[in-house]
């Protein structure tokens, strides 16, 4: 009986190498940038309880519609949910061990959330981020945008645009609030019928709709910078004047409304003009001042963002940024005698600290010789039955017009890796491409 064809669930990918071999960079770019300016791992659980994310808004999609809930075997079951962000998480970490404040993490991992899946939106998708804790220095807030923008930068993008707001703290809120539902229920019979729903549980992610017919009542909304507070108005602008004197490039938003709730004073999002506007945002943050509280723990400002790795990986393909990594396989070894000398040669090149591959199965020179050329090797070591009565091995330069010669086997390491030094790495042939068999 045939057996059934799983494939990876919707709205899910397999990643294959050398894609992610070049994510897995990515990630080590952010790591590094993070790590120099003070930021250390935090790992954290990919659940938690699902108490902890309905703080994020007990009227946000993330929450109502998004979550992948479950119940646990536990006498009586837990309710949990895969994590559909980390802020959550660390703020219970925070509550949970009362770290040093100011306390400064990074993470990177999988975030889960049942959205309608397209390009650039998926049910499982990486995120990079950071989070500082225990503040509300502007300063912090400065540090921690801008280290967005050195990493896009770093990363060779140069049509990233950062986009600014400021939501004000909790007074400002209560009478900018009070405004924007005035006005939206004044012109409720011109919005869109989600709208109108939106309208009812949350005003502000109005502001948020991208439909055409609800633009021209979200262009005349009245605009939160003219309901700051005195001292929000402040941070706001000492953030500015941070960013400004860090020649961070930046475009006030005044509309600009993130889709999580916890958001007070700063928010920033930072858009890729090289992808559709649909999906266009590659990452966000901002300011959530009342969340460690909101979770049991002690009152406590913090200042983040997170970064959408699958998003980045396709503004880079997009202008041509970041491009894939050399092959990780420099020297293949092609065995026509029975595989034993593959093995042998591949450990000694190996513990030399280079990359070195061969095939199996017996096949034949030819079939072995494809192989070594789609492994990206720049050297392929040959042992037939002479070079096997010779105790040798035939070095082949793989580069166009490379030539070959034979060398006694105990030279060979260092033969190999002379021809390496002086070559440029070529790079890999993608696996989801090698549909031949050979
Ligand atoms: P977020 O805006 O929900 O914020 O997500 C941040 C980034 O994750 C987005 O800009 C986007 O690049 C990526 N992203 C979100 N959903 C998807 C998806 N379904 N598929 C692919 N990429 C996606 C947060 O998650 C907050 N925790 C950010 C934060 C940290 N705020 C303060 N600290």
């Amino acid at each position: 009986m045939a057996q059934p064809l799983f494939r990876a669930p919707v709205g899910t990918r397999d990643i294959l190498a050398p894609e992610s071999a070049r994510r897995r960079r990515l990630v080590r770019v952010f790591a590094d940038l993070a790590e120099r300016s003070g930021f250390g791992l935090l790992e954290s659980p990919v659940f938690e309880d699902v108490g902890v994310f309905q703080r994020l808004g007990e009227a946000n999609d993330v929450v109502t519609k998004e979550l992948f809930e479950f119940f646990d075997k536990g006498e009586p079951p837990r309710h949990l949910a895969l994590r559909p962000e980390l802020t959550a998480g660390v703020c219970r970490a925070f509550a949970e061990h009362r770290p040093v404040s100011p306390w400064k993490i990074w993470y990177s991992g999988p975030q889960f959330r049942y959205e309608r899946p397209q390009a650039g939106r998926y049910r499982q998708f990486e995120q990079v981020g950071v989070e500082t804790l225990g503040t509300d220095d502007p300063h912090a807030d400065v540090e921690v945008i801008s280290l967005g923008v050195r990493f896009y930068a770093a990363l060779g993008l140069t049509r990233v645009r950062l986009l600014v707001n400021s939501l004000g703290d909790s007074d400002s809120r209560s009478a900018y609030d009070a405004a924007l539902t005035g006005y939206l229920q004044s012109r409720r019979g011109e919005l869109s019928e989600q709208s109108r729903v939106t309208l009812e549980r949350n005003p502000l992610r109005v502001l948020d709709s991208k439909r055409p017919q609800d633009q021209p009542v979200i262009a005349e909304a009245p605009l939160m910078v003219d309901f700051l507070s005195g001292a929000s108005a402040e941070h706001f602008a000492s953030v500015r004047a941070g960013l400004d004197s860090l020649d961070a490039a930046y475009e006030i938003s005044p509309r600009l409304v993130r889709g999580l709730d916890y958001y007070t004073r700063t928010t920033f999002e930072f858009v890729a003009d090289a992808l559709d506007t649909a999906q266009n945002a590659v990452g966000g943050g901002g300011r959530y001042d009342g969340l460690v509280e909101d979770l049991g723990g002690p009152p406590t400002p913090g200042i983040g963002f997170a970064l959408g790795v699958d998003r980045i990986l396709l503004a880079c393909d997009a202008e041509g940024a970041f491009a894939g990594d050399p092959a990780p396989v420099q020297v293949f070894v092609v065995d026509t005698v029975g595989g034993q000398s593959a093995a042998v040669l591949c450990d000694w090149l190996r513990q030399a600290g280079l990359g070195a591959d061969r095939a199996f199965d017996g096949r034949s020179m030819k079939a072995q010789m494809k192989r070594a050329d789609r492994s990206g090797a720049v050297v392929a070591v040959i042992v037939g039955p002479d070079e096997q009565a010779q105790g040798t091995a035939t070095v082949r330069d793989m580069r166009p017009g490379g030539d070959q010669h034979t060398v006694p086997t105990s030279e060979l390491v260092a033969e190999v890796s002379r021809l390496i030094a002086a070559a440029q790495p070529r790079p890999a042939i993608p696996q989801h491409r090698r549909q031949d068999r050979d």
